[in-house]
């Protein structure tokens, strides 16, 4: 944890200032430490490197496990391509010079793919993370002067409102308890003329199958569906043969990415967390206009992408 974050941070109970005790630095950085609230006396760990404003990882041990066996996968810098960056430009419809400079909330960082992104184009970052994702997002890219790594909950989350110039969050509200209200809890943290981008799941032609098969998956304990998962690397072969191959996919969806790592990682991705809620545009774009959006855009892909993703964003006015 870099010495400026503390600045940032609040506590979450009584939203006192935090000093900072007991210390322990390493390469500058606190690695351990009592962040003390100056005015209700609570205190949070920082353990390796990271502030911690939860005990436990609670619904999300999925993503725990998931973030740290497949921390590398989706990384650009450690696969030498630009496959999340690209993502990103049209997940959010950011530029680069859209976030140089500017103080941004990656709301759920999971292995800090985007967060990486955002550092290199020149912004300064916080990931937020309830999972032990966060342990994946510092070591994948939590050394950097511009990024910090906070493990903290979405509906209780440790900053001053108005705190970012913008903030986004890909693929992660939908897996908390109420899509909705995680879309309420964090829009207060941005401040006026801020941006805010969102990713969310959509109707897809594949989920009634994928449903069914969540209700057993969901169950099922996670190394078990970690190594079942396994199974999206041949059938993606299988996939490849006209007509049979549809079927398949229809009766079993599992991802299909070239690389071998990423099908599997998409796959358990898909079959493993607690909550995986499905919205509509239209209802999202009231979403942006009851929290008093405005500019709000809809991102999207063509073909069927269009209704199994929202990629939408809105400025705070
Ligand atoms: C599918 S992952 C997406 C991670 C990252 N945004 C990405 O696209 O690679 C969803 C993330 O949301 C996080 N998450 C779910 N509920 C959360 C909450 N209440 N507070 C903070 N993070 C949460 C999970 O721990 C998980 O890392």
């Amino acid at each position: 944890m870099k010495e400026k974050l503390i600045e940032m941070l609040v506590c979450p109970s009584c939203s006192g200032a935090f000093i900072v005790e007991q210390v322990r630095y390493e390469h500058g950085d606190i690695k351990e430490g009592l962040l003390v609230c100056t005015s209700c006396n609570k205190s949070y760990k920082v353990l390796e490197f990271i502030p911690r404003f939860v005990d436990t990882d609670t619904y999300v041990d999925s993503f725990s496990f998931e973030w740290n066996k497949f921390y590398d996968v989706q990384m650009d810098i450690l696969n030498d391509n630009d496959e999340s960056e690209r993502t990103f430009l049209w997940k959010t419809g950011w530029k680069p010079e859209d976030m140089q400079g500017k103080l941004v909330l990656d709301v759920g960082v999971g292995a800090g793919r985007f967060a990486d992104v955002v550092s290199r184009w020149g912004g300064e970052v916080v990931g937020i993370d309830l999972s032990y994702a966060v342990h994946a997002a510092y070591k994948n890219i939590g050394r950097r002067d511009n990024v910090h790594i906070v493990q903290a909950d979405i509906f209780n989350l440790p900053f001053r409102p108005e705190t970012f110039d913008h903030m986004y969050s890909i693929g992660v509200l939908h897996h908390t308890p109420d899509t909705r209200k995680a879309f309420h809890a964090v829009v207060p943290l941005l401040k006026k003329g801020g941006e805010f981008a969102v990713f969310l799941y959509g109707h897809g032609h594949y989920h009634a199958f994928s449903d069914r098969w969540r209700r057993i998956t969901t169950k099922l304990p996670i190394t078990f569906l970690y190594y079942l998962s396994s199974i999206a690397v041949p059938l993606y072969y299988v996939h490849k043969i006209p007509f049979i191959g549809r079927a398949a996919q229809f009766l079993l969806p599992t991802a299909n990415w070239p690389d071998r790592r990423w099908r599997w990682l998409d796959t358990f991705d898909w079959y493993a967390p607690k909550y995986q809620w499905k919205h509509t545009w239209p209802e999202v774009f009231q979403w942006y206009k009851d929290e008093g959006f405005g500019d709000i855009e809809l991102y999207q892909l063509e073909k069927e992408s269009s209704l199994s993703q929202v990629c939408m964003r809105g400025r705070k006015m």
